[in-house]
């Protein structure tokens, strides 16, 4: 692989065509990144590559495009697994997206594996995606699914956690960055507590592919979980890994084309990983395109990406920290790509809609965090969230964005 090219925010913007627009008049200042990021022309002409010269189905044809078709498919799932460190590209199961590779998980593992009794834990922090498929297995299962307490600056509570865990946890699962508040939560101690007790380990990664390099042996997790389009890729495509063991005992999720070895009707046998998981046609641009992303990462400094993104972030809790009537929701110590706010005596909704006005795109709302929201007994927040190719111009567009918002509300 080659060195990775000196990190420079200017040049990487140009790689991104869509930043070159202005939005209801204004040049557009995107800090949405939680929600999707944004795609570089790698990304958007590997896309666009396939589809006008090669586009087949893979793994079934027997002609030279289904080949070609195939072997793009399958050299990105070989560069997936050096990017995140898998020992064996066979671990990386195409999925799409964070979402339903946490089903598979709970599907697939869990209700094979969880009994009436069992606890499964996880934060008031999470993601409703690392939430309700817990929910519906334990409600299957008879087990109970436990939300583990965080503090007033949005972190884990680990004195809590370590309360919590005795023998009967059976399933602890984390998100590694918060998307609501940015919490970067410390895996490297959380991980082994749960372990200590015999618990399984699920990494929901979905907000953290995108800041930071991913090494999931050094994690210690059995299952990491995450979306192509939060790390620059296209959206409907994702990453399932697990450990092989796991993988090996649990049983398929989805029925169909690609995922057997023989079919009768005496009786089916499976495919081997990580087929045994990809029942039918898969998006396969969409793995072209992940993979075309992951070559995009690799060719940037990726340390030097996220100093670039972090100083952001401290610029703009500067600049908060002298904003009369900005509320700053979550004080984590480590936090990466996300700040979220209100305004004093407005509505979350309506200072995203004039700061939209101005070109400047946040989300706002709960972000699918509810039991965070009624934690903190806020309807939602304002959030800005960062990448490596915003600017401190952003940051100041913002504050004026929301200057502007202030004296319209007020
Ligand atoms: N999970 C995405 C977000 O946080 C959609 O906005």
């Amino acid at each position: 692989m080659a060195e990775p090219k000196k990190f420079n925010c200017e040049a990487i913007r140009a790689d991104f065509p869509i930043l070159k627009q202005t939005v209801n008049g204004h040049p557009l200042v995107y800090l949405d990144n939680a929600a999707t990021t944004q795609k570089p022309n790698a990304v958007i002409d590997a896309i666009s590559h396939y589809y006008r010269s090669y586009n087949s189905n893979v793994h079934r044809g027997a002609h030279a495009l289904a080949d070609q078709a195939t072997e793009a498919f399958e050299a990105s799932r070989t560069s997936m697994a050096q990017f995140i460190n898998s020992p064996k590209r066979e671990h990386i199961i195409w999925t799409r997206g964070t979402t339903e590779g946490m089903n598979i998980i709970a599907r697939a593992w869990g209700e094979a594996n969880l009994k009436a009794g069992d606890k499964i834990l996880v934060s008031h922090l999470e993601h409703h995606a690392n939430i309700v498929p817990w929910q519906m297995v334990a409600k299957k299962v008879g087990a109970t699914v436990e939300p583990i307490a965080i503090t007033p600056e949005g972190e884990i509570d680990i004195a809590a956690f370590k309360a919590q865990l005795d023998s009967s946890v059976k399933c602890v699962s984390f998100g590694q960055v918060s998307n609501a508040l940015g919490t970067v939560h410390p895996l490297d101690e959380l991980i082994p507590l749960a372990k200590a007790v015999g618990s399984l380990v699920i990494v929901d990664g979905a907000q953290a592919v995108g800041h930071f390099e991913i090494d999931v042996q050094a994690l210690g997790c059995d299952f990491y979980v995450f979306s192509g389009h939060k790390m620059f890729g296209p959206t409907g495509v994702g990453v399932l890994w697990g450990k092989e063991a796991l993988l090996e005992s649990m049983p398929p999720f989805l029925g169909g084309g690609e995922m057997i070895e023989t079919v009768s009707f005496s009786g089916t046998t499976f495919n081997v990983l990580p087929y045994k998981f990809e029942a039918g046609t898969p998006d396969i641009a969409g793995v072209i395109g992940l993979g075309a992303a992951v070559s995009y990462l690799n060719s940037i400094d990726r340390k030097a990406a996220y100093e670039h993104e972090h100083a952001l972030l401290e610029y703009t809790w500067e600049k908060a920290a002298n904003f009369d009537g900005l509320i700053r929701v979550g004080q984590p110590k480590v936090c990466a790509g996300v700040f979220s706010f209100l305004l004093e005596g407005t509505h979350p909704s309506d200072v995203g809609m004039i700061i939209d006005q101005q070109g400047v795109a946040v989300r706002t709302g709960h972000h699918c965090t509810q039991p965070l929201m009624s934690e903190f007994g806020l309807p939602g927040t304002v959030r800005a969230s960062f990448s490596f190719y915003n600017t401190k111009d952003d940051v100041d567009r913002l504050f004026g964005a929301l200057n502007k918002a202030k004296t319209f509300l007020l």
